[in-house]
């Protein structure tokens, strides 16, 4: 899709941010393999949105390699959406505000930021009801259970990937906190299915808060 905007020897195009096709840019970070957009929110999936993908496993091939605690090789001010889907829960609670930060910075004024990440609240009550391996729902993976959920997917983790692990969670009322405390606006959070879903926008110097 992304033709010869394509990264190469590990670092991004020149032209990977450029917008003079007149389309908006969708930053995926925690892309995960390539998927044809199988996991992109259904909003940016539009033919007026061109995807970036960025991870921190070169495996998956995206178009950035990076953590999404530093993501310097993208510019700041230089997208219109960041979706992060299933990612934030990699990384240490400590770093969350690195992280939200970094997707303030490279967001443009305005600009929108998408979040799915398990909802410790909901998961926790089946752990209470004493459904801790037992299959909670079924993804592109397989079966989940609450202690995938909690710690990460196992079948990864045993594979070798241990970057896979959780290290963090949230609940609805945490994780609208934290992006409220790194600076975004406009901010909705609801569960889904065992995920929490968050919506939030980067202020307009002088605009609404
Ligand atoms: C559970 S997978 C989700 C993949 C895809 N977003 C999806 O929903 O199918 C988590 C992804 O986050 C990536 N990841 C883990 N820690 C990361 C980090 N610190 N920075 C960037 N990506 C990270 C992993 O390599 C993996 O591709």
């Amino acid at each position: 899709m992304l033709g010869t905007r394509r990264r190469r020897g590990g670092q991004p195009s020149s032209d990977l941010f450029a917008t003079d096709d007149g389309r908006r840019l969708v930053l995926q970070v925690g892309c995960g393999p390539p998927d044809d957009q199988a996991t992109l929110f259904r909003d940016f999936r539009r033919p007026e949105w061109r995807e970036v993908r960025l991870d921190i496993d070169p495996g998956c091939d995206p178009d950035v390699v990076a953590s999404i605690t530093d993501m310097t090789p993208v510019p700041t001010d230089a997208v219109d959406a960041v979706f992060s889907h299933h990612n934030i829960e990699h990384v240490f609670a400590h770093e969350v505000p690195l992280v939200f930060g970094e997707f303030l910075r490279v967001l443009r004024p305005g600009g929108e930021v998408v979040i799915a990440t398990p909802d410790l609240q909901s998961v926790a009550r089946a752990i209470a009801a004493g459904r801790l391996e037992e299959r909670l729902y079924t993804g592109p993976a397989g079966d989940i259970a609450a202690l995938d959920v909690v710690y990460g997917f196992r079948a990864e983790i045993a594979s070798g990937r241990e970057y896979m692990a959780h290290r963090t969670g949230f609940t609805v009322r945490t994780l609208t906190r934290r992006l409220s405390q790194a600076g975004f606006v406009a901010l909705r959070v609801g569960v889904h299915e065992f995920a929490l879903w968050a919506n939030g926008r980067k202020p307009i110097p002088g605009g609404p808060r």
